[in-house]
């Protein structure tokens, strides 16, 4: 195992694409903190985590919310130290065609989804600028960077990182610190396999490379972005998706 000082935080950890991060860099050398909202999930993905060889260290913190997160980060400072490199992974779905969408999911998506990257970076960004390091690395989508029948309110948050993105990269160049969107296409997760099987099928048909992708291969693209040879990708979009959109 390499070994470095940096602190990481990943939020919406306990996903498939979260664990893939978690044990990667963790393999990395680096110290991992993940938020959670269900103590009693994350404490049994924490020991499934332990028995696989990998150490995290759980917080309590829900993304959307803005007070929450700003105590989350106070105690992950308290207790490890500051947060070097922040990944705003969290998301959920809530799919259907916009003339039925709710309000409801509209926002639910919006929240934990867009609000969410606000929250977190708003409360480490100061910090990174002080110390003159930092990375930031927002979790988007193929679906953000050319729509999906189905997802008005994912494609919109999911675009929205990426507006984000550019826009603080400019900001905090100059402090050492990076800000980069990852646009995973279809990925073999929980999220992924909830997608009923005609339309996952139809999906699939449209990727070149003739399979999901896995989780490893984002969360290697990850570990990329966050050592510190990236530091002079700053602003940029990768899209890993098997050749689903290509631009
Ligand atoms: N393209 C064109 N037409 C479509 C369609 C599509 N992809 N999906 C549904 N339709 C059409 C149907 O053919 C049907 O048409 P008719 O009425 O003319 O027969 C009509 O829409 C059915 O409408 P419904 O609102 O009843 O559709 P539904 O409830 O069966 O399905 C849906 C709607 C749930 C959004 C479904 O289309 C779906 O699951 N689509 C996939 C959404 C998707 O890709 N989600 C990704 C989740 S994973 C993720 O987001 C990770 C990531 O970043 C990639």
């Amino acid at each position: 195992m390499e070994s470095n000082n940096h602190i990481v935080l990943v939020t919406g950890a306990t996903g498939g694409l979260g664990t893939a991060m978690c044990t990667k860099l963790f393999a990395d050398g680096y110290r991992v903190a993940a938020n959670y909202r269900n103590k009693e999930k994350a404490d049994a993905w924490q020991k499934k985590m332990k028995d696989d060889g990998v150490e995290v260290h759980i917080f309590d913190g829900d993304v959307t919310n803005y007070e929450s997160v700003g105590k989350m980060i106070a105690e992950i400072e308290a207790t490890l130290g500051p947060v070097d490199i922040l990944v705003n992974n969290a998301g959920i779905t809530r799919d259907g065609r916009f003339s039925k969408m709710s309000l409801e999911d509209w926002n639910a998506v919006i929240s934990t989804n867009l609000d969410s990257v606000f929250n977190c970076s708003r409360h480490v960004i100061n910090g990174m600028i002080d110390r003159k390091f930092g990375r930031i690395i927002n979790i988007s989508s193929v679906n953000g960077q050319r729509g999906q029948f189905g997802q008005a309110n994912y494609s919109a948050a999911k675009a929205g990182m990426h507006g984000f993105t550019k826009t603080l990269a400019m900001e905090v160049a100059k402090y050492g610190v990076t800000v980069n969107t990852i646009s995973p296409g279809y990925i073999g997760t929980d999220m992924v396999m909830a997608v009923e099987q005609k339309y996952r099928d139809a999906i699939v048909a449209q990727i070149p490379v003739g399979r999901l992708g896995g989780t490893h291969e984002v969360a290697h693209l990850v570990s990329f972005l966050a050592s510190d040879e990236a530091s002079f990708i700053t602003g940029a979009n990768y899209s890993i998706n098997g050749g689903q959109h290509v631009y």
